[in-house]
């Protein structure tokens, strides 16, 4: 391979994180009930890292499981997809990339990579690190939005849209449908979808793997307060709320809240917000749904995008997708 160009970072989001996204999200979110905030917020700087150590507990098995089915199958998901293009919505550290990319380039198709992330600063560092270990890779990040960006990431004429760690169990079912149409419309035939979702377990390890006994998770759910105070000059007390993560049967998803130990007044000035929570009052800060291959396959071809190979791990705990449009 010859050597790439520097790699290069597109920022496609508003700089100013406080800009009118957050603060249309957080209006909407916190003015509904229950009240909800976007868990795109959670990863600042600090909720990177955390999640970062959320990886290595020893209860949260998702990235273990799936870090498992991609060194088991790396090669077979890189000589099904044929790419030579490579994007990562929610690449984050990029990890679990580099198991992709180690296949992916030794097929000797693979030219470019595009992780894209909302975590401009996690971005960068990892961007750095992939650039020297694949020297003849050309690493194009984009700092962007996956529910707002698709149709702005790189082309190319037979692309892997790679999206891990159960990432799209974080949106509401009607933005995850929203966000499979958008991208099955920039999907072409020759292209792939390469997805990974975290399957419904048992109650007790699904609640175990969100609240664990160092309070790391809860530290990164909580964390999104400190983003709130940051961004939009808000002076809510974070050690007032209580963690509360649970298992909702009917829509087979954790749901993480923040609920108010005593009456909270959230002043947000940056967004010209000012109530008072009552005590005992809950924020759902993220979902995290869980999802059966039927389901998800199911919710694929509606879309247009037929679900050509499953890999699982020896468990049974989460699943990685490879899919795609029908020849024409
Ligand atoms: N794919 C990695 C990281 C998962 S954590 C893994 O499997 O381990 C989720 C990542 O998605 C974070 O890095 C976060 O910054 C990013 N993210 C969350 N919402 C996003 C959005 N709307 N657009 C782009 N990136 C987003
Ligand atoms: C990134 N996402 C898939 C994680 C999950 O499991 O839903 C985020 C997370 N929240 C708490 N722990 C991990």
């Amino acid at each position: 391979m010859n050597a790439a160009p520097e790699p290069v970072v597109s920022v496609l989001l508003d700089p100013d994180r406080a800009g009118d996204s957050l603060i249309d999200d957080v209006r909407r979110g916190l003015g509904s009930h229950p009240r909800t905030l976007s868990p795109k917020w959670l990863y600042d700087d600090r909720g990177s890292e955390l999640f970062d150590q959320i990886t290595k507990l020893p209860d949260y098995y998702p990235f273990a499981a799936e870090h498992e089915i991609l060194s088991e199958h790396a090669d077979e998901i890189a000589a099904a997809s044929g790419a030579s293009t490579l994007i990562e919505l929610g690449s984050g550290t990029s990890e679990k990339s580099r198991i992709l990319l180690d296949a992916f380039t030794a097929t000797g198709r693979l030219q470019r990579f595009s992780p894209v992330d909302v975590s401009e600063a996690t971005l960068r560092q990892a961007t750095e690190a992939l650039a020297e270990r694949y020297p003849g890779l050309q690493v194009e990040a984009v700092v962007g939005d996956f529910t707002l960006h698709l149709a702005q990431l790189p082309g190319g004429d037979c692309r892997t849209i790679a999206f891990l760690g159960s990432t799209i169990g974080n949106l509401y079912r009607e933005e995850r449908a929203a966000f499979l149409g958008a991208l099955s419309d920039v999907l072409l035939p020759g292209d792939s979808l390469l997805l990974g979702v975290d399957l419904v377990k048992s109650v007790d390890r699904l609640i175990a793997a969100y609240h664990d006994r160092d309070g790391v998770t809860e530290d990164f759910v909580r964390n999104v307060l400190h983003v709130l105070n940051r961004e939009l000059g808000g002076e809510i007390d974070p050690g007032g709320f209580s963690y509360v993560p649970f298992w909702d049967p009917q829509m087979e998803r954790m749901d993480l809240r923040l609920r108010a130990e005593m009456p909270q007044r959230v002043r947000l000035p940056g967004a010209e917000l000012d109530f008072t929570l009552a005590c005992g009052e809950e924020v759902r800060v993220e979902i995290s749904t869980k999802f059966r291959v039927s389901g998800i396959s199911a919710e694929l071809e509606e879309v247009g995008l037929a679900v050509r190979q499953v890999w699982t791990d020896r468990e049974g705990d989460f699943a990685v997708l490879l899919a795609g449009k029908p020849a024409r």
